[in-house]
């Protein structure tokens, strides 16, 4: 048993991204920036807890340095897990499989081969939880609530019930889960073991109910049940306050001017912003954009689709090839209908957090499709951002499509001609209509604001334990 420090924290938040990130400058100096996604979106509630602690992961060199030197927000601990084990955990298993089987993303000739090489990330993944377990178990005061999140730490909750019997432990899936019959995939083993570790916390959360039923039939299945840890649900919404007020300010402001000098008067806008990531299917999404232009002639010259592609995951071979084809497909696009005043696909890769709100307020349709997606905040922030109102065009594979399918346009990710068609339909909505319906979105979309999504896991934690 590992017992805890005296000054020891009471309410404890585990992912591997953290709240910050830092970077390390020509002049040796370290500047620190934001971390995205939508984790990290829910999770900046916990700042408002009194003696609360975010364990996190260093993730470059620039992380690294700052635990070397010390330096770090309050009520953040950065964990140094070395190098090697953390590439192979995050890389080889949490990103490569683990995200893969949950967005069943594996396709000839992607499919995988569970060989040696799994073998060895697999036991850095298992290190990798294990030194998460022990540095929450030593951070943690007597009977504090352990929040674990996604699925790079799935082992979590068992290894610290193992250390730490007096703890409440919940852990929370941002993703999909895959249905039985694909989670299977794994070898049994190890799918054994992701269930039995997630099982160690006394409360599973997810953001959807088809997630939470997918992963209570793994359980049936594999397990025998989820017997003695109860799941429940938790929708994640968008921050209207926030927002608003950040979607006002003078840099937005700037790159609202450029935009819309690129864009041109008089065209309707199609937005998408993403990470540059394989489920979110920004491809096909292109090619849906290229389908309107060819069989919609009257669309031409009238339209501009302004698509945020950010990076991610670089590491990874098959991102890189995905971002480079991105950038091919949105070039092909402006080749074949781009004209001297107009260029149908404004494409930017280069993250910047004040142009995507600046592109969500002169939205006139969001584009968002992914194959799969835990929730997709994306969809639910841009009808609160947009200035006159957008029509939604979102993929039914989406959490988010349960809490929006009214007043969205739903959409097949892989049927590119029936989104061609949705976009057009959303470009031709009577402005009043777009108006009322991206009203409506808006209200769902921030019906449960990130402060109620994170306190409610709190609560729902410390019920139902003697
Ligand atoms: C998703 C995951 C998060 C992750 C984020 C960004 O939202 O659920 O856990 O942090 O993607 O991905 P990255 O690999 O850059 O952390």
């Amino acid at each position: 048993m590992v017992s805890a420090h005296a000054d020891a924290a009471q309410v404890l938040v585990a992912s591997n991204r953290g709240p910050v990130s830092y970077a390390v400058g020509e002049d040796g100096e370290l500047t620190a920036k934001r971390g995205g996604g939508g984790l990290v979106s829910g999770l900046s509630a916990i700042g408002d807890e009194a003696n609360a602690l975010w364990v996190c992961s260093a993730l470059g060199d620039g992380d690294r340095e700052a635990v070397r030197r010390g330096v770090g927000e309050p009520g953040v601990r950065m964990l140094d897990i070395d190098a090697e084990t953390h590439a192979a955990a995050y890389n080889g298993i949490a990103n490569s499989v683990l995200w893969f089987v949950h967005h069943m993303l594996y396709q000839t000739p992607l499919e995988p081969e569970f060989g040696p090489e799994f073998r060895e990330q697999w036991a850095a993944y298992e290190r990798y939880n294990q030194a998460f377990a022990r540095a929450l178990a030593e951070s943690a005061a007597p009977g504090a609530a352990v929040l674990v999140q996604d699925y790079h730490l799935t082992l979590v909750p068992g290894m610290l019930r193992e250390l730490r019997d007096d703890l409440r432990i919940g852990h929370f899936s941002h993703t999909p889960w895959a249905p039985a019959d694909y989670f299977r995939m794994l070898p049994d083993d190890v799918a054994e073991q992701i269930l039995r570790g997630m099982l160690g916390a006394d409360r599973l959360g997810f953001l959807t109910g088809r997630w939470a039923d997918a992963f209570t039939d793994c359980c049936v299945r594999l397990v025998g049940g989820t017997t003695g840890t109860r799941v429940g649900v938790h929708g994640l919404g968008a921050d209207a306050d926030f927002l608003r007020e950040r979607s006002r300010r003078d840099d937005v402001e700037e790159r609202l001017a450029t935009l819309r000098e690129q864009i041109g008067p008089d065209r309707k806008v199609i937005v998408r912003v993403d990470r540059t990531e394989l489920s979110k299917n920004i491809v096909r999404g292109l090619r849906a954009y290229e389908l309107l232009l060819e069989e919609r002639p009257e669309w031409r010259e009238r339209v501009v689709h302004v698509a945020f592609a950010y990076p991610s995951r670089q590491d990874l071979a098959v991102y890189r090839d995905y971002t480079a084809e991105v950038s091919r497909v949105a070039e092909r696009i402006n080749e074949r209908f781009g004209t001297a005043g107009w260029t149908p696909v404004v494409l930017h890769v280069k993250d910047d957090f004040a142009r995507s709100l600046a592109a969500y307020r002169l939205a006139d349709v969001a584009l968002v499709n992914p194959i799969r997606d835990g929730m997709n905040l994306v969809a639910k922030e841009v009808p609160v951002v947009s200035d006159e109102g957008c029509a939604l065009v979102l993929s039914r594979e989406a959490g988010a499509y349960e809490e929006l399918c009214e007043d969205a346009i739903g959409v097949n990710p892989y049927d590119t001609v029936g989104t061609a068609r949705a976009l057009h339909q959303a470009l031709s909505l009577p402005s009043g209509e777009r108006a009322e319906r991206s009203k409506r979105l808006a209200a769902a979309a921030t019906a449960l604001p990130p402060a109620r999504w994170f306190l409610d896991q709190l609560t729902a934690l410390g019920e139902g334990r003697a």
